[in-house]
């Protein structure tokens, strides 16, 4: 296992789910984590039990990965100690509805699209030239099954994901000579808060999504991630679907009654 002892590891989406999941999964190798989302007052605490427990170095700031002019600041104007960064995990994104595309709120579109494509680009923008020219580093973007096979009524949702997917594939090409890492963790049903912000605040719809059957949870997904950043330098991780074992596809999922 390569070890990533003091590395700097930048996560977006940070303070719930499996970017949350993400920072315990480093912060227990010792790795130096820069965290962000949206609420500052969850990271903060967060970022509180990682020093306690692990006694590693965090920052943790706001960040909308939406706004561009904020990623753009934000990201020059980090402290010198955490302006190296080894790993970016693109995290941060949603699901928003699930409607038939032709009905659908175009509203949810620009969130998911902002968030999931354009968001992800703004920051690897910002983060990949100093990896390029260090010749050293790794990018980890969560992907989803969604970005493998479209679904009815998750129309764009899937297509964020197939952009998610094209995108990752792409880096990795233009990267090619220079020794960047570029992988893509794609999971299906995670039990996060992920369908409680999909069916606006649902509870109870959100909750039969996960109905009947075991679910992964943000810690698998940590686990895959964390397992493509302590290979050797020499091996790149392209790609990992995992999904629970009473689910084969977006579409196939088996359910006890
Ligand atoms: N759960 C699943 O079944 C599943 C399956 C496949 C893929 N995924 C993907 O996994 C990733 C994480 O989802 P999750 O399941 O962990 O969901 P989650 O529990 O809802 O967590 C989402 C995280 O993203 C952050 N976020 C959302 N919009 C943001 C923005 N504009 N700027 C910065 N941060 C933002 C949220 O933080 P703030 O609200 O504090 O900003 C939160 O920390 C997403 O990309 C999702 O598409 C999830």
């Amino acid at each position: 296992m390569y070890s990533i002892k003091n590395k700097v590891v930048f996560i977006t989406g940070a303070s719930e789910g499996i970017g949350k999941a993400c920072a315990y999964a480093f912060a227990e190798q010792g790795a130096r984590l820069i965290l962000s989302a949206r609420r500052i007052n969850i990271l903060n605490e967060i970022a509180d039990d990682l020093r306690k427990k692990h006694g590693v170095k965090v920052y943790a700031y706001k960040l909308d990965v939406r706004n561009r002019e904020e990623v753009e600041v934000g990201i020059t104007h980090l402290p010198d100690e955490w302006k190296k960064i080894d790993i970016l995990v693109n995290n941060a994104g949603l699901g928003r509805g699930l409607e038939k595309m032709y009905l659908d709120n175009p509203d949810s579109w620009e969130e998911m699209i902002d968030t999931n494509i354009k968001g992800l680009l703004y920051v690897t923008r910002m983060i990949a030239p100093q990896m390029a020219e260090r010749k050293e580093g790794h990018i980890i973007n969560i992907g989803s099954i969604a970005g493998h096979e479209a679904y009815p009524k998750g129309g764009v949702y899937c297509a964020t994901k197939f952009a998610v997917n094209a995108i990752t594939k792409s880096l990795k090409m233009d990267l090619i000579d220079k020794n960047i890492r570029v992988s893509s963790i794609d999971p299906g049903a995670v039990e996060t808060e992920f369908s409680n912000i999909r069916f606006y605040g649902d509870k109870e719809r959100a909750k039969q999504v996960y109905k009947g059957f075991k679910p992964l949870t943000a810690e698998d997904i940590a686990d895959a991630v964390l397992y493509c950043a302590t290979r050797p330098p020499h091996v790149n991780i392209g790609e990992i679907i995992l999904t629970p074992t009473a689910q084969a596809s977006a579409f196939v999922l088996h359910r006890e009654e």
